[in-house]
């Protein structure tokens, strides 16, 4: 196997306590793993190496929250929006409409696209999710289609209760047959728990059924209003609960005293003229947040996590580190990848080879030039795309 040295780093950002961020640093690839990371003056003889002329080196990207298994597009509900319209749960339905009505092969080359998209601006392992087939034929074709293309899908067949019918009886569903045709596909479970979409009481259900076959939680939680998602997403042992825009106090010091990650979506809270969920906060108290594109065709779309971080940085009071390490590392830790031979969203020996590289000589300039494409090379799983 061809060991890649990759030398003249700019800076390098490992999230390794041991490794820190540095400058004069140089790494080792293998096949799909780092396999050294240390000062320029110490690396190991390679097969080959590739100059970075003092650019600056980071783990890539890790989008922890998509909703790239759909067709149709809702620009009409946007242009809605910015004259003045709520965003409403509602809007998912024409989403619904609209998948159901396209061909796997059509979905297929969608969700293909959108994580291509991705993949060019740096992010290198990327969740999916189904919710919006939301019938059994769909939902199960949504998650056969998102496993071959994304890293993790989720089940998210409680995303709405589909227009027509009875809450009950399609919760029932979610929790039954839905259920079972869909978990041979997919690791975790989701629930929107939001007005209009799911309450508490049928989102303490829907969690303890998908527990009961072995997923691993997610929740949608406190969107749009405060709400009980992250207390039941705490209390269900969730790896992660999504949006948290708005939180009470109680909810702040729940996510701190749990392993519960609160993923935050700044381009949707911004999409949706939300106020930024409360990032500084969070971390004051000692909770793990992590930042995801919540890249969807109607809340948020956008497939740019240098936008988020940029906007985590600029709007809602996050250093640079603090936004990049959630991006990375928190997005990791949310899809509890961030341990072990492959992990990823840190660079370290044992890793996974999975790099971006900025043309730019420190991490800093994703805040100081927003909106300008920065990417300059991107390695995953020790291949290089661009
Ligand atoms: O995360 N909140 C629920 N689901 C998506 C929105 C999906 C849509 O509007 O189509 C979200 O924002």
């Amino acid at each position: 196997m061809t060991a890649t040295l990759l030398t003249e780093i700019g800076e390098l950002t490992t999230n390794d306590p041991e490794l820190g961020r540095r400058g004069d640093a140089a790494l080792v690839l293998q096949g799909e793993r780092v396999v050294w990371v240390g000062e320029r003056a110490a690396a190991p003889p390679a097969d080959e190496s590739v100059n970075m002329a003092g650019r600056a080196v980071l783990p890539g990207w890790v989008d922890s929250h998509t909703h790239l298994v759909f067709a149709g597009d809702r620009t009409a509900e946007f242009e809605a929006r910015m004259a003045g319209e709520p965003y409403r749960a509602g809007g998912i339905a024409v989403t619904v409409e609209a998948t159901r009505a396209a061909s796997d092969e059509a979905l297929a080359q969608n969700l293909r696209s959108h994580v291509d998209e991705a993949a060019r601006q740096g992010t290198t392992c990327l969740e999916t999710k189904t919710g919006y087939g939301l019938d059994v034929a769909n939902e199960e074709r949504c998650a056969r289609i998102a496993v071959e293309v994304a890293d993790e899908v989720t089940y998210l067949g409680a995303h709405l209760v589909p227009p027509g019918s009875d809450p009950e009886s399609y919760v029932d569903l979610v929790c039954g047959k839905m259920l079972e045709v869909v978990r041979p596909h997919v690791r975790w479970g989701d629930v929107f728990c939001e007005e209009g979409a799911f309450d508490g009481e049928q989102t303490d259900r829907l969690l303890r059924a998908m527990a009961g076959q072995g997923l691993g939680l997610r929740v949608h939680g406190n969107q749009l209003g405060a709400g009980p998602g992250v207390q039941l997403a705490v209390r269900h042992g969730a790896a992660s609960v999504d949006h948290c825009t708005y939180l009470t106090e109680a909810d702040v010091a729940a996510l701190a005293g749990s392993d519960t990650v609160a993923t935050l979506l700044p381009a949707c809270d911004l999409s949706t003229r939300q106020p930024p969920a409360p990032a500084r906060r969070l971390l004051d108290a000692g909770a793990t947040i992590a930042l995801a594109s919540n890249a969807n065709p109607g809340s948020s779309y956008t497939t740019s996590m240098a936008f988020c971080v940029a906007t985590a940085v600029l709007q809602m009071g996050l250093s640079v580190d603090e936004a990049v390490w959630a991006a990375t590392a928190g997005g990791a830790r949310a899809l509890r990848r961030d341990t072990g031979d492959g992990a990823v969203g840190v660079i370290r020996p044992g890793a996974r080879a999975d790099l971006h590289v900025l043309d730019a000589p420190s991490a800093t300039h994703l805040a100081y030039r927003p909106g300008v494409p920065l990417t300059w090379a991107v390695w995953r799983r020790g291949l290089r795309q661009r």
